[in-house]
């Protein structure tokens, strides 16, 4: 059992194979965090609290005339709020009379054999292989007849430790939740760094280290979605941890929509580290009877730097959140055509994009934006999913018949959650946009956004997408989303609860993914909100793959992978080949170069290719045989960055197959200058006592002396030439 109680039921130790989590209920059944880290044994630790009077701490009732005793300095599980604890809360719950107290103190506990589920959300399931357990612990508020349970998962082998809590209103009257995280942990002695993950529209998750001090180290959002602007996912580690040393704790929500994460040292230098929901524009009413469930995060522990932590995310959301046929199902090389023609195209032009990637090897074809409804730009057409028959030169039947003759897969973009005002559908429902009476709505790209709350708009959507995918049998939907949202009011009445709707909107969209992914079971879903918006672990249930940005410059891109691997497995990220000068940025790299760094991930193109030269094209048919050769190390192996944040002439990663048995090593150089010095980079994670040949020269030695040795590079890249060096087990 991973889980244990102590025989008086008051101590919790959470035990995954190289870390433990534990916390104690006192005798004044306030329930104390008392440790995350290092795996330790079961002892009770709660001799590392030492209590003091700090002065305008106050106390309970239950301390008497004990001053040192206070709900301002004890390290909580479930921090209080509006009672003594002037830190920040996780449960803020007003009632009908205006006050607003919440004062949780345990009650009884269930342990249970199974993982849990998320009521309406997505969060780790079992499999066959591996189930998870789940420790229950039911906390009653003290004077309100509220209950809150709190929820503790473990995932012994990934090290994994997941939180979520519920709610429940068993009082007398209403309530108005206005503000319920997903988890809140006091930690109590290290100095912390906070990693997050920052950006804008194509340039997505730039990795940014701070000091966790006294003032509050905050991310989030407020746009609806998770957002390309902060990822729900960050780190808390050691000051100094590197790949290889320090101690990490990493919280990733399972959550595509508004999110906070925060850290911040008390007046006990205690860290209180806090992430769920973010409570702007939030506010659940909850009648007698009625409860809450908070998304799932995702917390896990390294002792031994972030590469480990890195590798315990890509194995936990690989294995327990991504689903569906393809899994572990080898994904068809894509081609699309938005980069190729943007909205000019007609059934010819797809065609000939479709003959001449098939015959460099390239195994489906997906049309992107401007099929249906009037769409020849992005001022119109959105919530019109019926073909554009003119366009098309017939029904979408007949051309999936084609190109499925040609012996590809055939696949369809779809933006289910937007609807332009200049559409039929509009016309016909103005009601199903989001926008407050009397106020005119802000546009974004031109487009308003979808009352997904609402029951009558996910039917419409789920009767167009499945009837479209079953008609001409598509293979694979890209589901894009492409502006953050405001102007938040549902005309349907019994929704209009505004401070709800932000929350039911992530639930509409959850819905619906659930109904029609049931109704599309062998679909490859790739999720996408203007690239990599929404590139989140929520998300990543419904689709195994994300477009990773609109970004699509190859130099860009290493940030932007290299910030999206610290939690999310390589195979979940969307990574194309596009032409040069590179659409976004202008900047030439080589064709090799741009196959490299798309090989990191899964892979695709982005171009027509039958404008490039036949030397390109013959590289196309090496990186498509590549992507075949790598397949297991990029979607199943074991993945090391080999070099940092700091700025330095190169980057490099590497993947190492689970057997150890092979791995590839890719370098980008990215900077070049005169007189050029060696590329000397870091190998890691060959087995110590098995021999590797090296691909470069052939030279063989033992995995242990290549992982401390490592490799120089006996040639001169010139700025933005890659190069992939792989290791192959020697007899
Ligand atoms: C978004 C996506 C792109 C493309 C366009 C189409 O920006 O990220 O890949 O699909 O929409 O409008």
């Amino acid at each position: 059992m991973a889980i244990k109680a102590s025989e008086n039921g008051r101590l919790f130790t959470l035990q995954t194979k190289d870390s433990s989590y534990q916390m104690f209920a006192d005798d004044k059944n306030v329930l104390l965090h008392l440790y995350y880290g290092e795996k330790i044994g079961e002892e009770n630790l709660s001799s590392l609290i030492f209590n003091t009077d700090m002065g305008f701490a106050g106390n309970p009732e239950e301390a008497g005339s004990d001053r040192t005793y206070s709900l301002d300095t004890l390290p909580q599980e479930v921090p209080s709020s509006g009672v003594g604890d002037y830190r920040d809360d996780m449960v803020r719950i007003r009632q009908v009379d205006g006050s607003c107290a919440a004062d949780f103190r345990f009650d009884s506990y269930e342990i249970l054999d199974h993982s849990y589920a998320v009521p309406g959300m997505p969060a780790l399931y079992d499999t066959e292989e591996e189930k998870g357990e789940t420790l229950v612990i039911t906390m009653k508020e003290k004077a309100s007849g509220v209950v809150l349970k709190l929820f503790y998962g473990v995932f012994e082998n990934e090290n994994v430790i997941t939180r979520a809590a519920r709610l429940e209103n068993h009082g007398e009257t209403a309530i108005e939740l206005e503000k319920m995280l997903s988890f809140s942990m006091d930690l109590m002695y290290e100095n912390y760094e906070m990693i997050y993950f920052s950006g804008r529209h194509a340039m997505e998750r730039t990795a940014e280290r701070i000091p966790v001090q006294h003032a509050k180290v905050e991310i989030g959002s407020i746009r609806g979605t998770s957002s390309h602007h902060y990822n729900p996912a960050v780190i808390l580690c050691e000051e100094g941890a590197d790949e290889t040393h320090g101690s990490c704790i990493g919280a990733c929500l399972v959550y595509s929509g508004n999110f906070v994460a925060a850290a911040q040292k008390d007046q006990k230098n205690q860290t209180r580290f806090q992430m769920g929901i973010h409570p702007a524009n939030f506010c659940f009413h909850l009648k007698k009877g009625e409860a809450f469930d908070t998304p799932q995060a995702i917390l896990s522990y390294s002792g031994s730097g972030l590469a480990k932590l890195s590798q315990q995310y890509h194995e936990i959301i690989r294995e327990h959140i991504c689903r569906g046929a393809y899994k572990h199902a080898e994904r068809p090389i894509l081609i699309n055509n938005w980069e190729a023609t943007y909205f000019d195209f007609n059934e010819e032009k797809i065609l000939k994009i479709a003959e001449q990637a098939q015959k460099l090897g390239i195994e489906m074809l997906v049309l992107d934006d401007g099929w249906f409804g009037k769409r020849d730009d992005d001022n119109s057409g959105l919530g019109d999913w019926f073909v554009n028959e003119k366009k098309m030169n017939g029904s979408m039947a007949q051309l999936a018949e084609k190109i499925h003759k040609m012996g590809m897969k055939f696949g369809l973009w779809f933006e289910p959650e937007m609807i332009s005002e200049d559409s039929d559908l509009y016309r016909a429902h103005p009601d199903w946009a989001f926008a407050v009476p009397g106020r005119v709505p802000n546009h974004g790209r031109n487009q308003l956004v979808l009352d997904m709350t609402r029951d009558d708009v996910r039917e419409y959507l789920l009767e167009r997408l499945t009837t479209i995918v079953h008609d001409a049998e598509i293979d694979y939907v890209k589901w894009d989303m492409n502006r953050s949202i405001c102007d938040i009011y549902s005309h349907v009445a019994a929704q209009n609860r505004n401070g709800e709707l932000y929350h039911r909107y992530v639930l509409g969209v959850y819905d619906l993914l659930e109904r029609f992914l049931a109704a599309c079971p062998d679909l490859l879903l790739e999720g996408c909100s203007g690239g990599g918006g929404r590139f989140d672990a929520g998300m990543m249930y419904y689709s195994p793959q994300i477009w990773c940005s609109d970004n699509t410059d190859a130099v860009n891109r290493l940030s932007i992978q290299y910030g999206s691997s610290f939690f999310y497995p390589i195979s979940t990220v969307g990574s194309h080949v596009s032409v040069c000068p590179n659409h976004q940025t202008g900047r030439v790299t080589p064709f090799k170069t741009r196959g490299d760094v798309a090989l990191a991930g899964s892979f695709g193109y982005e171009m027509d290719l039958n404008k490039i030269s036949d030397e390109e094209k013959e590289m196309v048919k090496e990186q498509v045989a590549a992507m075949h050769t790598y397949y297991d190390l990029t979607h199943e192996g074991l993945y090391y960055r080999l070099t940092g944040l700091k700025k330095q002439d190169f980057m490099a990663w590497e993947f190492v197959a689970k057997d150890q048995s092979r791995a590839l090593l890719t370098i980008v150089k990215t900077d070049a200058e005169g007189n050029m010095l060696p590329v000397h980079t870091k190998v890691c994670g060959l087995a110590e006592n098995k021999l590797y040949r090296c691909s470069l020269d052939g030279e063989i030695r033992s995995g242990r002396t290549w992982n401390r040795a490592g490799l120089t590079l006996h040639q001169v890249l010139k700025e933005y030439e890659s190069i992939r060096v792989e290791f192959t087990e020697a007899e």
